[in-house]
């Protein structure tokens, strides 16, 4: 841009949607999550193509970049396998001390939470919540309601993904739906 120069964004967020030349888009289907649940049968009633969650980035700087801002939109559709509700995939940071925002859009969900001695608990996530997730704990989200969740999130270019450690370990709690609510258990 020209000194003096007033443009228009290059980025509109506007309600659950991010829009923008720059906006990356991924998808998740339930293959990309296979072992994160745990009722294999369910798991094989379902097309592995299934589209779990889409997410929408815009990372203005080049991944692993310090002091840059990555912003991205989520959306996980509504579902279950067996009583476990459709969540993404879960991580800590790569760089382990690098925290994050979230916060709800639309939908209802839980934001699971776990730090590093394996404590796990949850958020409830709706329009307006708000959470701030630590350096050091892991961080998953799950949909339990009957729509689409949509969450916001906002966190550092070089936090980067250990996507490894939760594939492998786990979290120490699942979040399932129990007399009808949902429990982690
Ligand atoms: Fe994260």
């Amino acid at each position: 841009m020209k000194t003096l120069e007033i443009v228009n964004p290059p980025l509109l967020f506007v309600r659950e949607l991010l829009i923008g030349d720059e906006v990356e888009k991924s998808n998740r289907t339930l293959a990309d999550l296979k072992d994160i649940f745990q009722d294999k049968q369910s798991y094989e009633t379902i097309a592995p193509e299934t589209l779990l969650y889409e997410v929408y980035c815009y990372l203005p700087e080049k991944e692993g970049t310090m002091g840059a801002l990555n912003f991205g939109i989520t959306h996980i559709y509504p579902g279950k396998i067996g009583l476990e509700y459709f969540m993404t995939k879960g991580h800590f940071h790569a760089q382990d001390d690098r925290a994050e925002y979230y916060w709800g859009i639309e939908g209802e969900g839980v934001l699971i939470l776990m730090d590093r001695q394996r404590n796990t608990w949850g958020e409830k996530m709706f329009l307006g919540s708000l959470h701030y997730i630590p350096g050091g704990v892991a961080h998953r989200v799950a949909n339990t309601g009957n729509t689409v969740l949509s969450f916001g999130a906002c966190w550092p270019s070089d936090a980067g993904h250990n996507y490894e450690e939760i594939a492998q370990n786990g979290f120490s709690a699942r979040l399932m739906e129990v007399e009808g609510i949902p429990q982690l258990v």
